[in-house]
């Protein structure tokens, strides 16, 4: 059907349609097509006559926003980390964490015992409690089965999530997050698995999108993630990394290298690394959730990324060891007071940007005439409160092509 909404206070579009960097439109009404994407965007007071009868639903006076897309989580997993967060909170390292077999190692062995059901029914309440912040698309890597059936059996869980809806799913190979324990001491052997075997699966029942690889120092090489992306690159998949996270290890020049669509993390990124990011259109995806719960001691240098012309996106990283939070609205106020990116550039972060690094086409990240009609109607008085009034949700409903969903 087709519907108008009508009486925003004012509404985001992220196009020239409206003024300033985000596109804002002030007394704003727009319209959802039969196909559920926006055939109209403007000033109420413009509303062409041919809409007059259409099924009309008043926002009373609240501000709108695009759908939000979150672009980097490590969604399906089971169990949690609270003794490693107990123990880190003690003074002991991640790494450490992690050599002590907790860490990645410790949610493998968990979500590899876990059922699909379990999985499942996990997977929806999280995408849930995105849905409530106003996310309507949720990027999601597999990577804690680290074995064929295993890493299948997640990756066929983001399927059925995606199946089930409302929120729109892109799905991410992650089979390279670290090499399992009993691969230790023959990683070719686990890395020729996932170039012969896994991969080449998830290309033929389009199980992924994307490959990423955790290239760091107890994780993968890059001559290693090198032969991963070759892999990858040959079965038209598109690449993504975790990249210059805990130590500088030249994983986002081979991002650049490989035209990856975003770079993630970059923690110890320098100027060099930002100027190849920026001449391959590769997106910095910053994730200071992550950075925040490791302790805070380093941050990505965001001035010298925007500064090279590189697209900043933002997002949670949802996962059980460095982020488990899925407040996407927190994650713009810790980008604002603690990366120092502007209130538009942390929006632009959770929504034009993040659709960037997804490569999606669509108009997705904006309500510009033809994008999806995915839209949350928050009650707040200004798009700026978002990152301002951190800890607060002002979303009220959520609405994904056209349909009301929350
Ligand atoms: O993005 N860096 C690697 N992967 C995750 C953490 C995964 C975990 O600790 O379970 C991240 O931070
Ligand atoms: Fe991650």
């Amino acid at each position: 059907v087709v519907t108008l909404f009508k009486n925003a206070t004012s509404l985001i579009t992220n196009s020239p349609a409206g003024e300033g960097a985000l596109g804002v439109i002030h007394q704003a009404a727009f319209v959802s097509d039969d196909d559920g994407r926006v055939a109209w965007v403007g000033e109420e007071v413009d509303v062409p006559e041919s809409y007059a009868t259409a099924d009309a639903v008043d926002l009373e006076g609240c501000l709108v926003m695009p759908g939000w897309v979150e672009c980097h989580t490590h969604l399906v997993f089971a169990g949690d980390r609270t003794l490693d967060y107990a123990a880190r909170c003690r003074g002991v390292s991640y790494e450490e964490v992690a050599a002590r077999g907790g860490g990645i190692r410790l949610s493998v062995r968990e979500t590899r015992s876990a059922s699909r059901e379990t999985l499942l029914d996990l997977g929806r309440a999280r995408l849930q409690e995105f849905l409530s912040y106003g996310v309507t698309t949720v990027e999601i890597k597999s990577g804690y089965g680290l074995s064929y059936e295993h890493e299948l059996k997640c990756l066929e869980v983001i399927a059925q999530l995606a199946a089930e809806g409302p929120i729109r799913i892109e799905a991410t190979v992650l089979g390279a997050h670290i090499v399992p324990d009993e691969y230790a001491d023959r990683r070719s052997e686990y890395i020729a698995m996932l170039t012969e075997r896994l991969l080449p699966e998830v290309a033929r029942r389009k199980l992924a999108r994307f490959v990423d690889v955790f290239c760091e120092v107890g994780a993968y090489t890059v001559a290693e993630t090198r032969e991963i992306l070759t892999c990858a690159k040959n079965l038209g998949l598109g690449v993504k990394l975790h990249a210059e996270q805990l130590s500088r290890t030249g994983a986002s020049q081979l991002a650049a290298e490989f035209g990856a669509v975003s770079a993630d993390h970059l923690e110890y990124v320098d100027s060099d690394d930002a100027e190849a990011l920026a001449r391959a259109g590769t997106v910095a995806v910053l994730l200071p959730g992550a950075g925040l719960f490791l302790g805070g001691a380093k941050k990505p240098p965001v001035r010298l990324l925007l500064d090279a012309g590189v697209k900043v996106a933002l997002s949670t990283d949802f996962n059980p060891g460095t982020c488990p939070s899925t407040h996407l609205p927190m994650m713009t106020t810790l980008g604002c007071s603690w990366l120092g990116l502007s209130p538009e550039e942390a929006i632009h972060g959770v929504t034009v940007n993040a659709a960037r690094a997804l490569a999606l086409t669509d108009g997705r990240g904006s309500l510009a005439v033809g994008a999806p009609c995915d839209f949350s109607v928050q009650r707040i008085g200004s798009w700026q409160e978002i990152p301002y009034r951190f800890g607060h949700n002002a979303v009220e409903q959520v609405w994904v092509s056209g349909n009301r969903v929350f």
